[in-house]
């Protein structure tokens, strides 16, 4: 089978097309390389360098490439810089979306499995754990770029008939994650304490999220290439909630280091406890978490090591 995966150099992409490649699936990758690394590209797929709002060039890509199936990650992920800029967000969220949908019809794509975000799209939950019915309230742009895109999706079926499958996920965090950014508490930690930093707790760190492993988003992709029945929407993650204490206390035991521990002031406005329903995919993807938190901690903390070592 042919696929695409945009944002296939980034964190949950590029592990994404690595499995991809390994079922024997043919792999383009499309991806501008603003967070993107070159490095995390699989050597057997092909990779194109393109911002998916160049609408000519990713049309050429299409004509070229043939793909079934599409699997959609690449987007502007920070929600800050989506405060700052909303149109930069929505320009690629939005308008890149738009963009990718369209080729999408005209080279006649089977499916496209969409990456949108859970904790962005429900806002602060009224209901926990939260599941797919649950309504609505991005609390910020970015929130509303990555929804924008699921409801481009839902009228092209209406009207086109595009057929997709939209994951909305929890808090993902694994090997390359990037520790630069602000998404990912696991990476940050473990770097930190591997680097002889302190760790910055904001708040009193009892604040709970719901952390799921790559491999296993991956796997949920994976399952739903095949899914035939009529849900479009599902919820990825543990549906188990966890402290930002409990992930601190579970780093510092698996590299066995004694690390200064910060407290901050808590960030305003900042959800105190998220954590998603996933009785939805368990019953109709098949899907089921399988990497304990422990695990997958430990199996970053390798990943981080190496990485840190080979750029020394
Ligand atoms: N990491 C999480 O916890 C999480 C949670 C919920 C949803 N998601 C979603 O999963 C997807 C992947 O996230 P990630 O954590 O791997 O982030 P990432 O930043 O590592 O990956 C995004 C990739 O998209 C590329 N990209 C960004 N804008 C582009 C554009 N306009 N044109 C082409 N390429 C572009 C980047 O270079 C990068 O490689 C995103 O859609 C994100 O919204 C992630």
């Amino acid at each position: 089978m042919k696929v695409l995966v945009t944002g296939g150099a980034g964190f949950i992409g590029s592990n994404l097309v690595d499995s991809l490649i390994s079922r024997g699936n043919e792999v383009s990758v499309v991806d501008n390389l603003s967070t993107g690394k070159l490095e995390n590209v699989n050597k057997n797929a092909k990779f194109h360098k393109i911002d998916l709002t160049d609408f000519s060039g990713l049309n050429g890509i299409f004509e070229k490439e043939r793909p079934e199936v599409v699997f959609h990650l690449a987007a502007q992920i920070n929600v800050r810089t989506s405060i700052r800029d909303p149109l930069l967000d929505a320009k690629s969220n939005v308008i890149g979306s738009i963009n990718l949908i369209e080729c999408c019809m005209r080279y006649g794509v089977k499916r496209i499995i969409y990456s949108s975000s859970g904790g962005a799209i429900y806002g602060d939950p009224k209901q926990l754990p939260a599941p797919e019915t649950h309504e609505i309230r991005p609390l910020s742009p970015y929130g509303a770029s990555k929804f924008a895109a699921e409801s481009y999706l839902s009228a092209y079926h209406s009207v086109y008939g595009l057929d997709y499958i939209t994951l909305r996920y929890a808090n993902v965090y694994g090997p390359r994650q990037d520790a630069l950014g602000e998404a990912g508490v696991i990476a940050i930690f473990i770097k930190n304490v591997l680097s002889g930093k302190p760790i910055v707790i904001f708040g009193d760190g009892e604040q709970t999220r719901d952390f799921v492993f790559v491999k296993d988003v991956v796997h949920a992709n994976l399952l739903a290439i095949d899914y035939r029945g009529k849900h479009r929407e599902f919820n990825i993650g543990t549906g188990i909630p966890t402290s930002v204490n409990t992930i601190k206390d579970q780093i510092k035991s698996i590299l066995d280091k004694e690390v200064e521990v910060n407290y901050s002031e808590a960030i305003k406005g900042e959800v105190r406890d998220t954590y998603l329903d996933i009785s939805l995919a368990k019953r109709e993807l098949g899907f089921s978490p399988k990497t304990s938190l422990f695990e997958g901690i430990r199996e970053t903390a390798h990943w981080m090591m190496d990485y840190l070592n080979s750029k020394r």
